[in-house]
């Protein structure tokens, strides 16, 4: 049976964004949906911290982006910065068990956030160019604008991307490594 659920054949990551403000209500419900992504003994590793464009922590939160990515995502809504670290739990054995899968897990959070986002009629787009401690990811939130407010280099890039095929990524008993592998 073909993929056919529209909410994961419609999202893609845009740049040209108009600049209006999100409701805070409207932003917490789609961090809401991270809420409910399952993870390793339901540990819930992901933290959210996010700033609202036209509220005071907007142009910090800005300013710890690299600059490409400022460019554009300043006419974005809200920038949600992802944080996640290992934690610690208790084994059965009573040992101090770290899980390993904390990032597994907070990716599988985010993109709920993205997926119930992207069904309220916003676009998302995931980010790692910054420069800041305090998280590895980033989410931009905004509403999507016109390819036309681009530069013309970015105007090229606002389309959903290509994928690798599904025969270079998914195998049946035994991993094959690609003929490109050096492995
Ligand atoms: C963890 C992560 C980091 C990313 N970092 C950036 C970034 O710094 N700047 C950017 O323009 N796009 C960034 N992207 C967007 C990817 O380039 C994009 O998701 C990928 O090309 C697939 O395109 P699509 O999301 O439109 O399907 C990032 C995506 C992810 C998941």
């Amino acid at each position: 049976m073909p993929l056919n659920a529209p909410l994961i054949l419609n999202r893609w990551s845009p740049r040209s964004f108009s600049p209006v403000d999100i409701d805070p209500q409207d932003l917490l419900a789609f961090l809401d949906a991270g809420r409910w992504a399952p993870s390793a003994y339901n540990s819930q590793p992901w933290r959210f911290i996010y700033a609202r464009h036209n509220t005071p922590e907007w142009d910090r939160f800005l300013s710890w982006l690299i600059p490409f990515n400022r460019s554009w995502a300043e006419n974005a809504s809200a920038i949600v910065f992802v944080a996640s670290r290992t934690i610690t739990i208790s084994s059965r054995t009573g040992e101090p068990s770290p899980l390993r899968t904390h990032a597994f897990d907070t990716g599988a959070a985010s993109i709920l956030v993205q997926l119930q986002a992207s069904q309220a009629g916003w676009a998302v787009h995931p980010i790692s160019g910054f420069d800041h401690d305090l998280a590895h990811a980033a989410l931009v939130i905004g509403k999507q604008a016109s390819a036309e407010n681009l530069s013309e280099e970015l105007r090229k890039r606002e389309q959903p991307s290509s994928r690798a095929s599904l025969n270079e990524l998914a195998f049946e008993g035994r991993f094959n490594a690609s003929e490109k592998s050096e492995d």
